[in-house]
């Protein structure tokens, strides 16, 4: 992605803190003679990094100063206290129809008005069309008519967190936003996060505008 049309790019925030040229092209012949090479996430691509017939790129708004993570930054209003929404999972996780890993999870989903739809993980003997308990009580939620939700919890019988997989990131961050996510065991809340923690680089609709 040259700067080619010697427009600046604002959102390369890094490029500019090298305003010498000469320095750029110095590294660009540099990263030439070492060979192309794909970029390595958190590292520079110099200038002349397009490769021949490599098509001009379309703007990455992931890197734009506007890309935030939607926050989502509702109050709750219900009674729930994070002891509660903890409780309503590990009930949940009862339910859990867990035969074929063993491994029961419970999830509590809460919404901007306050209220709680739960669920559990529901497997079956093809395994792959197995359901996580975060999705569970999204879709029930969903197709309840809910769509402003506030905070999860997540809870196995682990010493160590249980987070949700990355499907269920996914489908937390598009229908929930920047929620808060509370992860825990049948004793313990371990661990509280935002959801852009467990999914920083997210892809969502906004890419597809
Ligand atoms: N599972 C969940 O329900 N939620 C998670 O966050 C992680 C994994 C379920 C899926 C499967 O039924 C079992 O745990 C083992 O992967």
């Amino acid at each position: 992605m040259a700067a080619s049309d010697g427009k600046p790019k604002p959102w390369v925030g890094e490029r500019r803190r090298h305003p010498d040229r000469r320095t750029a092209e110095r590294r660009a012949a540099r990263d030439r003679r070492a060979g192309e090479r794909a970029p390595i996430e958190g590292e520079r691509r110099t200038t002349g990094e397009r490769r021949v017939g490599e098509r001009r790129k379309k703007r990455d708004r992931r890197t734009e100063a506007g890309w935030q993570p939607i926050a989502i930054e509702v109050a709750s209003s219900g009674t729930y206290d994070d002891a509660a929404l903890v409780a309503a999972a590990v009930d949940a996780r009862e339910h859990a129809r867990a035969r074929f890993s063993g491994f029961k999870v419970g999830a509590a989903l809460e919404m901007s008005t306050g209220e709680v739809v739960t669920g559990c993980n529901v497997e079956n003997a093809t395994y792959g069309l197995t359901m996580c308990a975060e999705r569970v009580a999204l879709y029930k939620a969903l197709s309840d008519g809910r769509d402003v939700f506030t905070r999860i919890a997540v809870v196995a019988d682990t010493e160590d967190p249980t987070p949700p997989c990355g499907s269920c990131r996914q489908l937390l961050w598009e229908y929930c936003g920047d929620i808060e996510v509370i992860l825990a065991n049948l004793s313990d809340v371990k661990r509280r996060l935002r959801l852009s923690q467990l999914l920083p680089l997210p892809f969502d609709a906004r890419l597809l505008e």
